[in-house]
């Protein structure tokens, strides 16, 4: 890639939810990724032959702007949309600008569905977590996957807000339909600082993997 996100260095679980995609999806399968903010699992998505489905309120992270990062170092920050046409895979993305809970759900059901670090973002507690899973799991077809990776409570703040998670408390909401194929957590661990959280700080991570049965049981 000649860009990169801002997002690039932070931990992620995204190499075993490609892995489990590559294992179960056609090549030009839609994936959506909500909370796709610029780009960094859009463009490796496009780029391995996926359509995707980008979703994000953000107008900064789509669009690009001024940005403040660690340093207090203030620069331009090139959005989604410009990555995306830059590296020529413009066309296999639909962007969706708007808030996830408050629109109309995705057009149509998708092969897999990705988010990474969204739902605890503060503009979403106003509804409940369950809002946002359903939302995402109805997105999905009949034998689709369904992966999201998310903050697990570290202070206790966070540790009353259902939105900080942990695979645990997710499974029931993968019953009936679903077949929970992987979870996994970390310890508590130091990130260095980045965009939105300009100090060094401490994080604990969760994923979840889960399959939608192929028919009703
Ligand atoms: C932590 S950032 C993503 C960083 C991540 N590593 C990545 O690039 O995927 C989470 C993103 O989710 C977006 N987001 C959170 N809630 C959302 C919602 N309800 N609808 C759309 N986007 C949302 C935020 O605006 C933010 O850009």
């Amino acid at each position: 890639m000649q860009t990169r996100s801002l997002w690039e260095h932070t931990l992620t679980f995204f190499p075993h939810f490609l892995a489990a995609l590559n294992e179960r999806a056609t090549p030009d399968a839609t994936v959506a990724v909500i909370g796709a903010s610029d780009g960094k699992f859009v463009l490796p998505l496009a780029a391995a032959g996926y359509r995707v489905i980008a979703v994000e309120r953000d107008a900064l992270a789509l669009h690009g702007g001024e940005v403040t990062l660690p340093g207090d170092n203030r620069t331009h920050a090139m959005g989604l949309i410009d990555r995306l046409k830059l590296e020529s895979l413009y066309d296999r993305v639909q962007v969706v600008e708007g808030d996830f809970l408050q629109g109309e759900p995705l057009d149509m059901p998708c092969d897999a569905i990705w988010t990474s670090c969204s739902w605890h973002y503060s503009a979403n507690h106003h509804r409940p977590l369950a809002e946002f899973l359903t939302r995402m799991q109805s997105s999905v077809r009949r034998g689709g996957l369904f992966g999201a990776e998310f903050m697990m409570p570290v202070t206790q703040r966070q540790s009353l807000i259902e939105h900080y998670t942990s695979p645990e408390e997710l499974r029931c909401h993968f019953i009936g339909d679903w077949d929970v194929l992987l979870t996994l957590s970390t310890s508590e661990f130091a990130e260095r600082a980045h965009i939105g959280q300009l100090q060094d700080h401490t994080h604990r991570m969760g994923l979840l993997l889960a399959g939608r049965v192929s028919s009703q049981r």
